[in-house]
């Protein structure tokens, strides 16, 4: 699907229109927000602005280094005025799935602190209902692991603990900890089973972000659809 990467591209030249001078902006992680990155690169060159970014990910460091975007941190600035991000999911009341990339937690973290969060992706990623044909990625601390499986088996999910990719055993985030991919099946009560997955010891996050975000641009192979909260 070649069209996946002009669409993606399409919506974040949408999606950088919100980026303005001063601003403190929340980096993202993932290939779309990697264009984020490079497109915010190109305006602090092109157009002189004054742009601070704080990264969710190594990625997302790495990628604004190569890019000319200059870093800070929640501590120098706990309140970006605007955070841009991927996602795996879309709903049309703006409720996502993340942490395909493992960053779901810092991600989340920078977004409910950001006064604005933008989405970007294809169309692809819009569905019906959360959950269709894709699992919850949490995040999960690894002394933990056995009685977190447990627990989620018990709220009626298929636990999957994530393998790394160029290691053995299982794939190991930023923050030190594993990430278990929780099938539920299509998920009815969102707020209700991101809070269940939370109140398990030894959770440290959900890719379930509801409620967060302000706008999804999501790119189609002849346009962009813009999705904004009311
Ligand atoms: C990273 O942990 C994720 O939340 C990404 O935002 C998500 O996986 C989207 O990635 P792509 O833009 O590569 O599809």
């Amino acid at each position: 699907m070649a069209w996946r990467e002009e669409a993606k591209k399409r919506a974040v030249l949408e999606a950088v229109k919100h980026v303005k001078d001063d601003f403190v902006i929340g980096l993202g992680s993932g290939s779309t927000a990697a264009y984020v990155i490079q497109e915010i690169g190109k305006k602090i060159r092109r157009e002189g602005l004054r742009i601070l970014g704080v990264p969710t990910s190594h990625q997302a460091i790495m990628t604004a280094v190569h890019y000319g975007v200059p870093l800070t941190t929640l501590d120098e600035h706990p309140e970006p005025d605007l955070a841009i991000d991927g996602a795996d999911q879309v709903d049309r009341e703006l409720n996502l799935i993340k942490g395909g990339g493992g960053a779901l937690t810092r991600e989340k973290i920078v977004a409910s602190a950001a006064k604005q969060f933008v989405i970007v992706a294809d169309e692809t990623k819009l569905v019906e209902r959360l959950g269709t044909n894709h699992p919850v990625p949490v995040e999960v601390l690894p002394f933990a692991l056995p009685t977190v499986l447990a627990k989620m088996r018990e709220l009626g999910g298929k636990p999957f603990l994530r393998e790394g990719k160029g290691k053995v055993g299982p794939m190991v985030t930023d923050n030190g900890n594993f990430v278990v991919d929780v099938d539920f099946g299509p998920i009815r009560a969102l707020k209700e089973l991101d809070l269940q997955l939370k109140s398990i010891p030894g959770v440290i996050e959900t890719g379930l972000f509801v409620g967060m975000a302000n706008v999804i641009y999501l790119g189609k192979p002849d346009g962009v659809l813009r999705i904004v909260r009311k």
